[in-house]
């Protein structure tokens, strides 16, 4: 995991870029966030086709100790998944009018007692809670994935400041 050099640079305190070199990064990135997160707490996932918005929410459902497998797209919208917390994982991918996406009832989710992470949140932005940590995530190479990390509130600069942390400490302990 490398922290991200140009968005680092000009990064205040609300983001942060990290690229993941594997699928097992990005999982290990998400198992990190599973364990930061608190009930409550809306991370929406964007970028485009195959970045790697399941393979995240694969590791945040880790880190929240779920055992069950966080199945790819579509076929279902909204998952239930039972670990330390709730998981949420939503994926408006099939949805293509913002009233489909308000029509599901996604508050009871957002303002309910787990974690909720959505897939593909760019089609529903102006719907979804104003307050959310939103991750941008972009294909670079074949195996890497830029993940750039805003707070949208207080909240989620907290967890911002964590991650950071954590990365840090990371990245410190890889290279030495
Ligand atoms: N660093 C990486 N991080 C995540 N996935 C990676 C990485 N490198 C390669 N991949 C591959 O990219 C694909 C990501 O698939 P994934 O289902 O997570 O994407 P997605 O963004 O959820 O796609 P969709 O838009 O279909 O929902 C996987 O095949 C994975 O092996
Ligand atoms: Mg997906």
């Amino acid at each position: 995991m490398k922290i991200g050099r140009s968005l680092h640079r000009r990064s205040g305190r609300s983001q942060l870029e990290l690229i993941s070199l594997s699928p097992g990064q990005t999982q290990n990135l998400g198992a990190h966030l599973g364990r930061l997160v608190q009930a409550g707490d809306i991370l929406l996932l964007v970028g485009s086709l195959g970045t790697g918005k399941t393979c995240l929410a694969q590791g945040i459902a880790r880190g929240l100790n779920i055992k069950d497998y966080v199945l790819s797209p579509s076929f279902v919208i909204v998952r239930e998944l039972y670990g330390r917390l709730p998981l949420y994982h939503i994926d408006l991918y099939r949805l293509d009018r913002i009233e489909e996406i308000m029509d599901l009832g996604l508050d009871e989710y957002f303002y309910g007692s787990g974690v909720s992470v959505v897939e593909w949140a760019d089609k529903g932005l102006g719907v979804l809670p104003a307050e959310h940590l939103l991750i941008e995530i972009s294909y670079l190479s074949l195996n890497e994935r830029s993940f750039r990390f805003k707070s949208n509130g207080k909240r989620y600069r907290q967890i911002l400041a964590e991650l950071r942390q954590l990365s840090i400490k990371k990245v410190r302990s890889s290279c030495s």
